[in-house]
């Protein structure tokens, strides 16, 4: 498990001093896949470095299982960093080393890359993401998705029990951000590693991460479950990157009523705006709809309106009640 109890990171420098995170408390358990996400400059960089310490924070403590990085030796911190693999965008390879001497590498660093384990650590390595034939190619020759899994490769060949991605699939087309997303995903459940990422895309965090927490201007303004914080952001910001056209949607201006509904995982087995429309008489149009299913159940929302009226709102509101649908008034 890893604890963040009142981080804080100032850097220091002639022009001034730069709070980069601050009063940052997160809880990662083991086997998550953790998403921070935020805008450039949010913090998120930082915050990760502290994680292995490769930033010394100026205020807190960073508890992996139990110890507290900033109060360890150099080297047991050298130790503690071995079961801590990490990955960057721009995948960070040794230019002059073959796929599989990169590979190799945090073994040659830990002194164990001459034992037989090793050599058959590097291949199994290089199986698990796909680049078996590739062991002897130089980076060059690789595109940019091959050089991640290389770099994720390396980074796992000391068996860590996490492992940090720092924008990890932001140089890459979507297609390739798709594969390496599913090969993160496979990492954590065949393996049982540790997913923490970090990133300032959405649908990153949408399509694999288990719990996120949205960094603002150094600070952590929202956490939880992916398909809570999904289902109802509560930060400007968070609404901002989740639904960027449900920020529009709700500014539309129409004279109408507007409601925004959240769908929170509970049943919907009516057809609702069928229902609203035929069983109310309320005519109803829908202004955005963004809902998916997660292990069957519905998250997201919708913006609805309809004539502006007391009897019509009393109408709506109450069976959206008695259906247990969450709404709010949008002015
Ligand atoms: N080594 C440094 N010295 C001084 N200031 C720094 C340093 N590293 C980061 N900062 C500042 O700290 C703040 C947070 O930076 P950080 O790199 O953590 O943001 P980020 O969320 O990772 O951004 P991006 O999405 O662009 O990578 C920024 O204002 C940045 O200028
Ligand atoms: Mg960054």
């Amino acid at each position: 498990m890893i604890e963040l109890v009142n981080v804080e990171k100032t850097y220091s420098s002639q022009k001034g001093d730069t709070t980069a995170i601050e009063n940052i408390n997160l809880s990662i358990n083991d086997g998550d896949i953790y998403g921070i996400i935020g805008l450039s400059g949010a913090g998120k960089s930082t915050l990760v470095r502290c994680i292995n310490l490769l930033e010394q924070p100026t205020k807190g403590s960073v508890i992996i299982d139990g110890e507290d990085l900033t109060k360890v030796s150099n080297k047991r911190l050298l130790q503690i960093r071995q079961n801590i693999g990490m990955v960057f965008q721009h995948f960070n390879l040794l230019q002059q080393r073959t796929v599989e001497d990169n590979v190799r590498f945090p073994l040659e660093i830990a002194k164990k890359h001459k034992s037989k384990e090793a050599k058959d650590r590097v291949a199994e390595l290089l199986q698990l993401v796909g680049l078996s034939e590739k062991a002897k190619s130089y980076p060059a020759e690789l595109s940019g998705g091959q050089k991640q899994r290389v770099a994720i490769a390396r980074a796992l060949a000391t068996s860590p029990k996490y492992l940090l991605c720092d924008e990890a699939t932001s140089a890459l087309d979507p297609q390739t951000t798709e594969s390496i997303l599913e090969l993160l995903k496979k990492i954590n459940q065949s393996l049982g590693v540790t997913v923490i990422i970090i990133t300032h895309e959405m649908k990153v965090i949408e399509k694999i991460c288990t719990k996120v927490a949205v960094i603002d201007n150094s600070h952590i303004v929202e956490m939880g479950n992916v398909s809570d914080v999904f289902a109802d952001p509560k930060s400007e910001i968070a609404r901002q990157l989740i639904i960027p056209d449900l920020i529009r949607a709700t500014a539309e201006k129409t004279g109408d009523i507007k409601l925004r509904l959240i769908f929170n995982g509970e049943e919907t087995d009516k057809p609702l705006i069928s229902a609203l429309a035929l069983d109310l008489g309320v005519s109803v149009n829908i202004l955005y709809a963004d809902t998916k299913h997660y292990n069957g159940k519905p998250y997201g929302h919708m913006v609805i309106t309809f004539p502006d009226s007391d009897e019509a709102y009393k109408k709506v509101t109450t069976y959206l009640t008695n259906n247990h649908v969450a709404f709010k008034k949008e002015l």
